[in-house]
């Protein structure tokens, strides 16, 4: 309903306001696009990902992956998303009905579901952890405690388990009430807040005795610790971080207003995610190091060294409580865009209903995810393809589906789409004038992104050598 404003501008914003539920303001674009990169894997990911490939050097590296590959991909995404006006099968579908490209955005959605089965564990964690902080569990500055706590949660059976089916409901039930305008007022908020908050950490991190070490580990390059599967590592966290490779920006492309200027909303968005993880990394590392604690212990760093942190600084665990609280919010904000791209899918595709697409999605989520969540204690010893169940569904999400999407995405975008689609696109009909750039980007799509990304990922699998003996 249209409600009757005197101040002439809002009733004339409320008027003009474009049928199909889309972004209104440039400010609601960005947060809700930051809403899905910022995420576990900024607070989580990023920070033990790097502890356990090295530091500094793996930073430099990963900086590199996400301006010279997971950028463009972005932008590719946006451009198709934005023009389409579809899921991401339907964009490709409606951009080129005769060949099969739309099985680009098939594997984007079969990757979001992949992710989910393992996101949601984590997550689970996360919300557990709130109320463990609020109840006073993890009272204590030293992490060999803190690790009891968690090794407890994390080996359990029915306490994960619940946590699990919990946050798939909450998630379920923003996505039902298609309430995308409530999350992102929501998250238009609580981002800056938990961005203020990761500032309060850092301060006390910093202030901690040895705290210097922790810096130079993750500012001091050393480039003996660079080896393939850390490139890969690090291509992968890119396309992770900034939910790249399978559609998830196609879809919130999608949208967007015609009038945005999206390569600077990528750069934008890039640029805030790296700060929010570059925020993660100075919280947890010179606590690590100040500890006498390893970098590398992998993903558990998080659940243990942040509570001994907070625990060793006055109202430690209001604080404590409050950034759980937040990284479960962020963590939610991408569990929305990834579920968001399953949801688009069966709904325009099939003309399912929300509310069937998103009952039967979060149930086959639940099912799956059930073996991720017990792969620290029923599954421990079962593994694919020596991995863990839960290390199985990251890794090949991660560091193979959303590599090899982007390789497509970026090759339909410069090969098939062409030059004089995207220069339209990108200079919104020609009132920007940005060819350099487009001509730049389509270098960067037709050559630089599939040639840096299929090495990366050969070499980073051990193929190339296969691939040589095979020849020899
Ligand atoms: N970027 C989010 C994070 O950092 C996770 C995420 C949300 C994602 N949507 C995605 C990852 C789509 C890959 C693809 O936590």
């Amino acid at each position: 309903m249209l409600k009757y404003v005197d101040v002439e501008g809002d009733a004339l914003k409320k008027v003009t306001r474009p049928k199909r539920e889309g972004f209104s303001s440039s400010i609601g674009v960005i947060a809700a696009v930051l809403g899905s990169a910022v995420g576990l894997g900024n607070i989580w990911k990023f920070p033990y990902v790097t502890g356990a490939n090295g530091g500094a050097a793996f930073i430099l590296v990963y900086l590199l992956c996400l301006a010279l590959v997971g950028l463009p991909v972005m932008l590719s995404e946006h451009l198709i998303g934005r023009h389409t006006k579809a899921n991401a099968v339907g964009a490709f579908k409606a951009l080129q009905p005769r060949r099969p490209w739309f099985l680009v955005g098939g594997a984007g959605v079969l990757s979001a579901y992949l992710i989910m089965v393992y996101y949601t564990t984590v997550a689970g964690w996360v919300y557990a952890y709130v109320f463990k902080a609020a109840g006073g569990a993890l009272l204590s500055v030293k992490p060999e405690d803190t690790s009891l706590v968690f090794n407890a949660l994390v080996s359990g059976v029915g306490e994960p388990l619940f946590w699990q089916v919990f946050v798939l409901l909450v998630t379920g039930t923003i996505i039902m009430a298609g309430v995308t305008k409530g999350i992102e007022r929501v998250t238009k908020v609580l981002m800056p807040l938990l961005f203020i908050l990761l500032l309060i950490i850092d301060i006390r991190s910093l202030m901690l005795p040895g705290a210097g070490e922790g810096l130079s580990f993750l500012f001091k390059p050393d480039f003996s610790k660079i080896t393939v599967g850390v490139i890969l590592a690090a291509l992968g966290l890119a396309f992770f971080k900034l939910s790249v490779g399978m559609g998830a920006m196609i879809t919130y492309g999608s949208y967007v207003d015609k009038n945005e200027n999206l390569p600077k909303m990528a750069i934008k968005v890039a640029l805030a995610d790296t700060l929010v993880s570059l925020m993660a990394g100075i919280a947890i590392f010179p606590a690590v190091f100040a500890f006498g604690f390893k970098p590398d212990a992998g993903a558990k760093l998080l659940f243990i060294i942040i509570p001994a942190v907070f625990n060793s600084m006055p109202f430690g665990r209001v604080f404590m409580v409050l950034f759980f609280l937040l990284t479960a919010v962020a963590a939610t904000g991408a569990m929305l865009s990834l579920l968001e791209v399953i949801i688009a899918y069966l709904t325009e595709q099939y003309q399912w209903t929300r509310r069937k697409a998103t009952l039967l999605t979060i149930l086959a989520i639940g099912s799956l995810g059930s073996t991720a969540t017990l792969s620290n204690s029923i599954f421990a010893k079962a593994t694919m393809f020596g991995k863990t169940f839960f290390d199985f569904y990251d890794f090949t999400t991660t560091n193979i589906l959303l590599p090899v999407g982007g390789i497509f995405i970026a090759l339909f975008v410069g090969w098939q789409w062409g030059y004089a689609n995207v220069k339209r696109e990108m200079s919104n009909e020609g009132r920007l004038k940005n060819d350099v750039l487009v001509r730049v980007f389509m270098f960067f799509v037709k050559f630089i992104v599939p040639v840096a990304i299929t090495l990366v990922l050969l070499a980073g699998l051990g193929l190339d050598k296969r691939i040589l003996s095979f020849f020899s």
